[in-house]
């Protein structure tokens, strides 16, 4: 069988690295796009087998280009999202245009699919820029290029993440840390390797034409996430509730910084939880159930923020058990 050309965009990210090794062992190949391939090239081609990856660098906007790679490609697969904005790198273009340029080229170029990958939420959150962009870029999608499918994951973890990592290490180093909206948020964390299963699956059954909402088996507050993090790396710590004045003032100082941990948008985002709506089906009812549960997860890799590292032993535990 000759294997199906894969066509990625946003390759080198967290979802992207997993999505590789799951599509190449499985005799698929894939085509990644990347605007640095010097910084970024190594990360992708070390995800597969030599003679299964093509990295092309090139501007994401530059069609001449893109349209190329378009005649070669079965599917298209986009995974290029931002959770801020930087000069150039507006919600719009990266959320709206760029998805709405690739579902045009995937109707010219007669493509089996298009896979976007967009956020569960979006509905709600009709106050964030993100979420609106997020939302248009959708439409356009449908409305361009029939044979795609939209997938909405909850927030993604894994060893490789910007989440649970980061969150780790802020949880080692501050003494308190900041609660939003009371932490009461609720999330449905899904690991990338049950994501990138969904995507796969996706591909393999040929759905197409429908929103899917993808989530983990449980629902756990941003409060329950920290607590929960904070239990597997043996630390305690204060969690105090921000005052939405004091949290908007905070966001507005943090987003000064070129990689913000907290930016005003992304404090709307907060407000709003992160569940499955009951409005669309989810990776559950197309008969790919997520089986990784959050804390045995992160308990594979919490060690690396334990005092002693991989020697430590969680003192938590002991005393639970
Ligand atoms: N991770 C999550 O928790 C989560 C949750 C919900 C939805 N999503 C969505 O899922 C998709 C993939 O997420 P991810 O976490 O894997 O993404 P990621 O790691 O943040 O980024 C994916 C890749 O997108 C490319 N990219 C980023 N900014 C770009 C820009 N301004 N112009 C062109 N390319 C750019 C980068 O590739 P190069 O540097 O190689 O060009 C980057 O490696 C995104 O659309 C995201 O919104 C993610």
């Amino acid at each position: 069988m000759k294997a199906k050309n894969c066509l990625i965009f946003g390759g080198s990210g967290q979802i992207g690295r997993h999505l590789i090794r799951k599509l190449t062992k499985n005799n698929y190949r894939v085509t990644v796009v990347t605007r640095n391939i010097h910084q970024k090239g190594h990360i992708i081609k070390t995800q597969g087998n030599a003679g299964f990856i093509n990295i092309i660098e090139s501007n994401i906007f530059d069609e001449t280009k893109i349209k190329k790679l378009f005649e070669e490609a079965d599917i298209c697969i986009n995974l290029i999202g931002i959770l801020f904005e930087k000069r150039g790198n507006s919600f719009k273009n990266i959320h709206t245009l760029f998805p709405s340029i690739l579902a045009k080229l995937c109707k010219q170029y007669n493509l089996k699919h298009f896979i976007h990958l967009s956020a569960l939420g979006i509905n709600e959150a009709t106050d964030s820029k993100y979420a609106k962009t997020k939302i248009e870029g959708e439409k356009e999608i449908l409305k361009n290029f029939s044979l795609s499918t939209i997938l909405r994951p909850s927030i993604v973890y894994s060893v490789d993440d910007n989440f649970t990592t980061n969150f780790m290490t802020l949880l080692n180093r501050l003494p308190i840390f900041p609660l939003y909206y009371s932490g009461r948020t609720k999330f449905m964390p899904i690991h990338s390797s049950d994501l990138v299963n969904v995507i796969f699956n996706v591909i393999t059954q040929n759905i197409s034409s429908q929103i899917i909402e993808c989530v983990g088996p449980e629902t756990i507050t941003f409060k329950q996430i920290l607590e929960k993090l904070l239990f597997l790396i043996n630390k305690k710590r204060l969690l105090v509730t921000f005052p939405l004045p004091l949290a908007k003032l905070s966001a507005k100082f943090f987003q000064l910084f070129p990689k913000p941990l907290l930016t005003e948008d992304q404090l709307t985002l907060l407000k709003y939880d992160n569940i499955k709506s009951g409005n669309y089906k989810t990776n559950f009812d197309i008969g790919c159930p997520a089986k990784c549960f959050f804390e045995k997860e992160v308990k594979k890799y919490c060690y690396m923020w334990r005092e002693g590292g991989q020697f430590s032993i969680n003192k938590n535990e002991k005393k639970s058990s």
